[in-house]
């Protein structure tokens, strides 16, 4: 007996892993953070699954439907959405069912910040420009910002931040950043990323405040930086016709010309 933590998506039921479906298909027990998690993506439960809403549960209730499962020998799919690797809570359970020797596994799902960079067509990286993406937040009333993590240090650095659980906060945002990317910043709101009613909204550190509509609220990210214009004076490498590398030397005595093809 298993309990499997899987990353359950951003939101469109399509966007789950291969190995996610399987897993959520072969578990007679499901557990999912209802707040987030689509329900469509319940629909790979057996038929006869447990299948329960634990938004409602405290941390004791949740244990206690593992220990049960454990008990009756049932695998259990617990589900949260995006990734597990932020903000996903996976830790405090993870930590009481090692503790009880229950086995736990950990399967990855796609993040917020990458659906929302795909609802933006863009990349959040930009040679010459930003190399660095900020996943971070805000202060809010279960969790307080560690020292050292204010805004601030990140937006004094320059790289892309993707700024989670904060729409609510949107113009302090907006008033700490502008003393370091400029009124001028571009700036994207992307409210719900691959859900039926996802919205994108796109300004400035200037504009995006007057630009909030009614109805963007909680499972909104707020992405910043200058990397989201597109714009810049360098190219990649990568794929730049004299760049010598690995898949593509460009002379008979390039360093890479004799090593073996390991594609
Ligand atoms: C508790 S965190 C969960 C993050 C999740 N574990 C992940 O990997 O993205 C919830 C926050 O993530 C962001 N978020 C989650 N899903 C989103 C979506 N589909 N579109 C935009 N933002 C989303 C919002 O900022 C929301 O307040």
């Amino acid at each position: 007996m298993t309990v499997h933590f899987i990353g359950a998506g951003p939101g469109a039921a399509d966007l789950i892993t291969l190995r996610a479906r399987d897993l959520i298909a072969s578990c007679p027990v499901c557990l999912y953070a209802g707040s987030l998690v689509p329900k469509a993506v319940l629909a790979h439960c057996p038929a006869k699954a447990r299948v329960v809403n634990t938004a409602p549960l405290d941390l004791d209730a949740i244990i206690a439907e593992c220990e049960a499962a454990h008990a009756a020998g049932q695998d259990v799919a617990r589900l949260h959405s995006g990734d597990l690797s932020v903000w996903s809570a996976m830790g405090e359970q993870m930590t009481r069912l090692k503790a009880l020797g229950i086995p736990v596994s950990v399967t990855p799902g796609v993040p917020a910040f990458a659906a929302a960079a795909a609802a933006l067509e863009t990349e959040l990286t930009l040679p010459g420009v930003a190399q660095s993406v900020v996943l971070t937040r805000t202060s809010g009333r279960a969790s307080a910002m560690p020292e050292g993590e204010a805004l601030a240090n990140f937006a004094a650095t320059g790289a892309t931040l993707a700024i989670h659980l904060s729409i609510h906060r949107l113009e302090d945002v907006v008033s700490d950043l502008v003393p370091f990317y400029g009124a001028d910043c571009p700036v994207a709101v992307v409210f719900r990323a691959t859900w039926p009613d996802e919205r994108v909204l796109r300004g400035t550190l200037a504009t995006i405040a007057g630009a909030m509509e009614d109805g963007i609220n909680r499972t909104a990210l707020i992405l910043v930086g200058p990397a989201l214009s597109g714009e810049t004076a360098v190219r990649s490498a990568l794929y730049s016709t004299e760049y010598d590398r690995r898949y593509r030397p460009q002379t008979a005595d390039s360093p890479f010309s004799s090593l073996e093809d390991d594609t």
